[in-house]
C-alpha cells in the first residue's frame, strides 16, 4: 500500500521526525522542502543562495520557486509508484491550492492532512536541544533523542551539527511566520474535510500511533 500524506505544523513541532518513522514503516516517500532546499544551499546552486537568503531570516522562500520544486519531485516515478509523506509544503495558501490542482489533474487521493499541534514553549525546547546529521538527515536531541556516540550520527557516523536557523531571534521570526502564513493552510484543510489534528506533546512513538491510527492505513 503506498501513503500519501501532508505534515503540517510549526517549527520544531517534529514534522522531520515523523516524516522519517512513516517513510521506513509505509515505505512512502518523504519530502521535506527544508531538507531539499538545505541540500541547494550546500550545493551552492543558483536556487540554494535564493533560498539560504531567506531561511536565514526565518522568513518563507517565494511561492513561485517553492511550488516548482515540488512538484517536480512529486511528477517522478518513484514518487507516483511509493507515495509520499509531504513535510513543511505547502505552508501558504497558494502552496496549498497548487497543490491541490496538480493532484486533481492527477487523480491522487490523499490519504490525509495531518496537523502536528503543541505549545510555542515545547517547540522552543525542542529547536533549542535539536542536533542533526548533515550526510543522512538523521534528526537527534540533546535530551529527548541523544546519539550513542556524542557528537556523531548514530546511522552514518558523521558529525552532527545544529542548524543555522535554530538561534533564538530566527525561531522566534519561524513561529511568527507559521502563526501568521501558515496556520490558514490549516484552516483551508480543514475546510476540504481532510484534516487530522494530532496532540504532538507526547513521545515519538505515540505521536507516531495517533497518525496512522486516525489516518486509518495502521
Ligand atoms: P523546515 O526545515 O521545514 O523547518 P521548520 O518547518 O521550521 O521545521 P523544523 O524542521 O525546524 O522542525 P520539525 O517539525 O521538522 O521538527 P523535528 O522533527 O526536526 O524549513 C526551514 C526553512 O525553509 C523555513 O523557515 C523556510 O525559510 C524554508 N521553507 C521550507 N519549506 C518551505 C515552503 N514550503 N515554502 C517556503 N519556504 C519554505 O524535531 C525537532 C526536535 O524535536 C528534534 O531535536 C527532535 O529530535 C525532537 N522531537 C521531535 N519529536 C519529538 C517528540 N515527540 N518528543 C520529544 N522530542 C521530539
Ligand atoms: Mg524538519
Amino acid at each position: 500500500m503506498s501513503a500519501r500524506i501532508i505534515l503540517v505544523g510549526p517549527p520544531g513541532v517534529g514534522k522531520g521526525t515523523q516524516a522519517a518513522l512513516l517513510e521506513s514503516r509505509l515505505g512512502a516517500k518523504g519530502l521535506s522542502s527544508g531538507v531539499i532546499f538545505r541540500t541547494e544551499i550546500e550545493a551552492e546552486t543558483d536556487l540554494g543562495q535564493l533560498a539560504k537568503s531567506y531561511i536565514d531570516r526565518g522568513e518563507l522562500v517565494p511561492n513561485g520557486v517553492t511550488i516548482q520544486m515540488m512538484l517536480k519531485r512529486l511528477r517522478t516515478e518513484e514518487v507516483r509508484r511509493r507515495g509520499f509523506v509531504l513535510d513543511g509544503f505547502p505552508r501558504t495558501v497558494r502552496q496549498a491550492e497548487a497543490l491541490t490542482d496538480e493532484l486533481k489533474v492527477e487523480e491522487i487521493h490523499l490519504d490525509g492532512v495531518v496537523s502536528l499541534e503543541v505549545a510555542d514553549d515545547v517547540v522552543v525546547g525542542r529547536l533549542a536541544g535539536r542536533i542533526g546529521c548533515t550526510k543522512c538527515g538523521e534528526i537527534y536531541h540533546s535530551v529527548n533523542k541523544r546519539p550513542k556516540r556524542e557528537g556523531f550520527c548514530d546511522v552514518c557516523n558523521s558529525v552532527l551539527v545544529v542548524r543555522e536557523d535554530d538561534k533564538p531571534e530566527t525561531i522566534r521570526q519561524r513561529l511568527t511566520v507559521f502563526r501568521d502564513t501558515t496556520r490558514p493552510v490549516i484552516d483551508y484543510y480543514e475546510s476540504l474535510g481532510c484534516l487530522l489534528k494530532v496532540p504532538a506533546d507526547g513521545d515519538s512513538e505515540g505521536v507516531y500511533r495517533m497518525i496512522v491510527e486516525g489516518l486509518g492505513i495502521d
